[in-house]
């Protein structure tokens, strides 16, 4: 059976163009045997079930149950164009009931769109530019502390400078304030992202209960945070604040209303929740990744020390994000039937765009388990093939600030560092809970080089 792909047929001239109303097949596999490989090795599942079935096929999650996958360029485009009417992402997502009904995670069509569009200009890349000093010293102030000649995992003083970096960029939090934030966002992180998926983990029986102990962290956070927007209605100097909180709260919805103190505090909330595990852990696989490729590594020294450009950089940061990605799917949910690939996805199931899996296809990138950064140079990344920050209307509004933080925090540790190489086996992915992270925490070797 067989039916004219309607969705198709108005931008496709071809009329041959079929689709079948079944949903894309899978496993035949007992659900409870389906979800336990799945759950522990998505990968080897995934690729499987792409090997029998094609670019878009069905796998069973325990968390949402069956779900359509697609691993095509042509099927990640069709799924990030589509209309909020027709995929949605906020109204399914969890995350809501974590970051709270003001984060964008958790708004769909047009408020979500009103609330990017406050967003942007924040992110844009002039303002960017504005931001590398603070980054430079968080890094040079943590990188003070390394140890010389003993071996140590870089991903805790990664997250420690790319905490720092969002609570004086995103906040313009200082003195006991920033502290105060570093203290209870982390945490607070942690366990939102862990009770996320588990709604009976969320209700609060008592202060050691995952729940209780995030409601207690979400009270201390708002309090910081009503502070902060106390002092900067009482700042002569907000107007000239570059920070990202001082930003929402000039800003003005199209009616001509501000933001209230919920949405700034949970929009804010999102922005650190989003921002600084996913880049540091990018960073910590970039120490992973270099110290067994010296001769790459040797090309990048020379071009941080010599000062001139940062082209073998951002294509290292293209690279690291193609070959680990620390998100490694993205999803969108079926408001109606959708057609994908032949088959028709029913309305109410998740669509999940398989990051990992495009990215490491020999149909587009040459030799995808080799690490070389050299394929970014001659060419750029492709919108479809390359996708880490995801795409279309929900691609990461922060990605330009997170390019801009591993170029800085990167070419500080080239300059100030000399990272041992090593011919150990690679680090293996481990799941922290919001991103994939190498499993020793990117240890690495350092040695000082001599000022000057
Ligand atoms: C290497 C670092 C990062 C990675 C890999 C990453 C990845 C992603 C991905 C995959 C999405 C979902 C996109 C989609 O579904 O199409 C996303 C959304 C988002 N990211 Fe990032 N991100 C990073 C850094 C940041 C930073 C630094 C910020 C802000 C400071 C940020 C803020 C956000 C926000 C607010 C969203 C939600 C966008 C929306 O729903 O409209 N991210 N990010």
């Amino acid at each position: 059976m067989a039916v004219t792909d309607p969705a198709r047929a108005t931008r496709d001239p071809d009329p041959s163009v079929l689709v079948s109303p079944l949903p894309p097949p899978g496993s035949r596999l007992p659900r409870p045997v389906a979800g336990a490989l799945f759950l522990f090795a998505p990968q080897l599942t995934l690729r499987l079930l792409q090997r029998r079935h094609g670019d878009v096929f069905s796998v069973w999650t325990p968390v949402f149950g069956e779900v359509a996958v697609a691993t095509s360029p042509e099927l990640v485009k069709r799924v990030f164009q589509a209309s909020p009417e027709v995929l949605s992402f906020g109204e399914t997502s969890p995350l809501g009931e974590i970051l709270g009904q003001g984060s964008l995670f958790a708004m769909d069509g047009d408020r979500h769109l009103r609330e990017r569009r406050l967003i942007l200009p924040a992110f844009h890349g002039e303002r960017m530019r504005g931001y590398e000093g603070v980054i430079e010293e968080e890094a040079r102030r943590e990188m003070a502390g390394w140890p010389e000649g003993e071996e140590f995992p870089t991903l805790p003083s990664f997250m420690r400078i790319t905490l720092a970096a969002i609570v004086r960029t995103v906040f313009g939090a200082q003195g006991s304030d920033a502290a105060e934030l570093a203290d209870v966002l982390p945490p607070l992180v942690t366990i939102g992202s862990r009770i996320a998926l588990l709604r009976p983990l969320r209700r609060d029986l008592g202060r050691w209960s995952p729940g209780g102990r995030f409601l207690r962290l979400r009270a201390r956070y708002d309090a910081i945070v009503a502070r902060l927007i106390d002092a900067g209605r009482a700042d002569p100097e907000l107007a000239g604040r570059e920070d990202v909180m001082a930003m929402l709260m000039r800003a003005h919805y199209e009616d001509g209303s501000a933001m209230s103190r919920t949405a700034i505090a949970d929009e804010l909330l999102t922005l650190l929740a989003a921002g600084h595990e996913t880049t540091a852990t990018t960073l910590a696989w970039g120490v992973e990744r270099l110290r067994r490729h010296p001769a790459v590594l040797e090309r990048l020294v020379s071009e941080a020390r010599s000062g001139e450009g940062r082209e073998l950089r951002m294509a290292t940061i293209h690279e690291l994000q193609r070959s680990r990605p620390v998100i490694p799917a993205t999803s969108r949910c079926a408001r109606v039937d959708f057609p994908l690939g032949g088959w028709t996805v029913p309305r109410g199931r998740q669509i999940i765009v398989s990051v990992s899996l495009i990215h490491s296809d020999s149909r587009f990138f040459a030799d995808p388990e080799r690490f070389d950064p050299d394929r970014f140079i001659t060419r750029g990344p492709d919108t479809y093939t390359w996708v880490p920050f995801g795409g279309g209307t929900r691609r990461c509004p922060g990605a330009a600030f997170a390019h801009m933080e591993m170029d800085i925090v990167l070419r500080t540790m080239l300059r100030e560092f000399a990272l041992a190489p090593t011919t150990r086996r690679g680090e293996r992915r481990r799941d922290r809970g919001v991103a994939n992270a190498p499993a020793k925490g990117g240890l690495a070797v350092v040695h000082r080089r001599p000022a000057g």
